[in-house]
């Protein structure tokens, strides 16, 4: 007898490259039920500020893309490395298990290793806690954004510790 088939098996993550690009575009679409994630991503990339694109692949099939983006972040008039993370998706039939994280995981030690020194994130606390995010580490952040689903992790210890400001790329479509 065999051992249950895991889904670390089957499903690989590397960085994105451009011939993935239609693949991500469907799966964006149907994840998220429209066109506009994939507008985001496209026009993200074609304005330089995509940082760290992953996939998933299932075989050669694409179920799960994650992208972190360049992010204005200053701190007593000081710059930050900072990311957003968003959008990510996963094919609806694979959700809830264990992609989403695995995507995260990985997005967050190449920040690592690309010497990043905080991340920000929309999302639902929950999913967000397991990798160190918090709502308190984004609370003295002006932002267009507040309360619990607000979250921060600083990749060098201390970086956000004080007032500062947010401002997101423009294609997020948020004003500045
Ligand atoms: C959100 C998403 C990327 C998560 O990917 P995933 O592969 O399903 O996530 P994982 O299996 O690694 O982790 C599952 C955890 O994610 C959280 N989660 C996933 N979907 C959720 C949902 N709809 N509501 C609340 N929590 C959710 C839960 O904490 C869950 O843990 P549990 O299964 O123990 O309850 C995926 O569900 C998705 O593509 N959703 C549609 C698009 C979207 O909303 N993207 C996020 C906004 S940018």
């Amino acid at each position: 007898m065999g051992r249950p088939r895991r889904q670390d098996d089957v499903v690989t993550l590397r960085p994105r490259q451009p011939p993935d690009d239609d693949a991500i575009r469907h799966l964006n679409d149907k994840a998220f039920g429209g066109p506009d994630e994939s507008r985001l991503i496209s026009a993200l990339r074609n304005d330089g500020w995509a940082a760290i694109e992953l996939v998933a692949l299932e075989r050669e099939t694409v179920v799960g893309h994650l992208l972190l983006s360049k992010l204005a972040v200053t701190l007593g008039g000081r710059g930050l490395r900072a990311l957003t993370l968003a959008p990510m998706a996963v094919a609806p039939d694979r959700q809830r298990q264990g992609i989403g994280r695995a995507l995260v995981r990985d997005g967050l030690q190449a920040a690592r290793e690309g010497g990043w020194q905080a991340v920000i994130v929309l999302g639902h606390p929950d999913f967000y806690s397991r990798f160190g995010f918090s709502a308190g580490k984004a609370a003295l952040l002006e932002a267009p954004f507040r309360g619990s689903a607000f979250m921060a992790l600083e990749l060098e210890a201390g970086v956000l510790s004080g007032r500062g400001k947010v401002v997101y790329p423009p294609p997020f479509g948020l004003g500045g």
